[in-house]
């Protein structure tokens, strides 16, 4: 039986290597970025700044931004092409709304499918003008202004990406925008923006609601980059070391934001043997190991208010509910159903072809782990979704290579050394 062993230092953190290329791309001088994730996604970002005139040049390992100040970006002479990135166009919508110029922004077929209204409603109420196919979708034209108004946006939803492209998009807004968010997010913009000493206020209203008050146009400095290793990534060996006999792994420099790393929460109180140590803060984020071994999993109850900082990584848990004793509930998982697939769907396909007794009710969904014997191959279907074809990957080191998923080159679109990797800690 295959075993996860040893230790490895994870690839950079996606969320932070877009936000790493677009903050230093508005700042003023010259960024060099350290350890940034060149997945397909981030890729989408680097060259859609390139088209707006952002000189961005690699160096060794290292990437330099030249940065043009808040008001920045030109013109592009073409559509920029976010690929399958919903990160890059949701943050890039916002980036652009605050520039006097006109962009179309263009998708692969899974992005023409996920919802820009959400971003574009909000720059529509501050005065740009957003053309958008069947009112929801990409391909989409902005114009952009140098005079939108700043207001206080109530965001519902609970998304990172629309709170980060209103946030954007306000630091070239002359005056006051608030934003409020119902549901904490992941909150790297905030996090990065204070490292470059960007000043804005954020204040709790409530327990779960806070408001985000900035002032621009700001003008601020370049600084130089170093992004940590991406948790969402680390779940994938974290939850292979837990299921597989024997196993013990470390991941080194892996960053610890609590609002990315409450599925090791989920799997602590699964029963997972994990361990965190700190070891460093970098840019405003803690960094620390990771040590993880296999242990004896327990069903449970995960409660929907998690859900936000659960997002990425429901399905990967899904895994390991499918082997825990007994069963285990997400609740509350509406928004899977507009990621890179249906997330939903995707898991509950996949995990009845092994043999898992699995159902949905009201966007929850219940998993009865069981220790199933594979006696053939098992076709799994990614639905071109890296975060499914890495999850059924990770099972498949226990059913000694009988899954045969479909198209895994996805996974190039947030982890290129994800295979590498995996070979690395057996
Ligand atoms: C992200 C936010 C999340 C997450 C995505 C990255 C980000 O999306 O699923 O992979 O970098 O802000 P939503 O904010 O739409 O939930």
């Amino acid at each position: 039986m295959l075993k996860f062993k040893g230790s490895l230092k994870i690839s950079g953190d996606k969320s932070i290597s877009h936000r790493a290329l677009i903050l230093s791309a508005m700042s003023t001088g010259k960024a060099r970025i350290t350890n940034l994730l060149e997945s397909e996604d981030v890729m989408s970002t680097l060259s859609i700044l390139k088209e707006l005139g952002i000189k961005i040049i690699k160096d060794g390992n290292n990437w330099i931004v030249f940065g043009n100040g808040t008001g920045g970006f030109i013109e592009p002479k073409k559509p920029l092409d976010c690929g399958n990135s919903g990160t890059t166009a949701r943050l890039m919508i916002g980036a652009v709304s605050s520039n006097p110029i006109n962009c179309t922004f263009v998708g692969d077929n899974s992005l023409s499918k996920r919802s820009m209204s959400r971003v574009t409603k909000h720059l529509e109420d501050i005065g740009a003008i957003v053309h958008l196919t069947k009112k929801d979708y990409l391909p989409l034209i902005i114009s952009g202004s140098e005079k939108l108004l700043p207001i206080k946006h109530n965001i519902l939803k609970a998304s990172a990406q629309i709170k980060s492209a209103l946030i954007i998009a306000a630091l070239n807004i002359h005056g006051k925008t608030k934003i409020i968010e119902n549901i904490a997010t992941r909150d790297h913009t905030e996090r990065l923006l204070k490292f470059l000493n960007v000043k804005f206020k954020i204040k709790k209203t409530n327990k779960k609601t806070s408001q985000i008050e900035l002032n621009g146009p700001y003008e601020f400095k370049a600084k130089n980059i170093d992004i940590a290793g991406d948790p969402s990534s680390a779940s994938f060996f974290i939850v292979g070391a837990l299921i597989l006999p024997k196993s013990k792994i470390t991941l080194k420099d892996v960053m610890l934001n609590p609002s990315r790393t409450a599925f090791i929460k989920v799997l602590k109180s699964m029963g997972g043997k994990i361990k965190l140590k700190k070891t460093k803060q970098i840019c405003g984020e803690d960094v620390g190991n990771i040590t993880a071994e296999y242990s004896k999993l327990k069903g449970i109850n995960i409660p929907a208010n998690q859900s936000a900082y659960l997002i990425d990584e429901y399905p990967i848990l899904s895994i390991a509910a499918s082997q825990a004793k007994g069963k285990t509930i997400m609740k509350g998982l509406d928004e899977l159903r507009h990621k890179e697939s249906d997330r939903i769907q995707s898991i509950l396909f996949n995990l009845k072809k092994v043999g898992i007794e699995v159902y949905e009710e009201n966007s929850n969904l219940h998993i009865f782990g069981k220790k199933i014997k594979l006696n053939k191959n098992v076709k799994i279907k990614s639905f071109g979704d890296h975060r499914i074809a890495m999850s059924f990957s990770i099972l498949n080191m226990l059913y000694d290579n009988k899954l045969k998923i479909d198209n895994k080159k996805c996974i190039n679109i947030s982890y290129p050394d994800f295979t590498k990797h995996l070979n690395y800690l057996l």
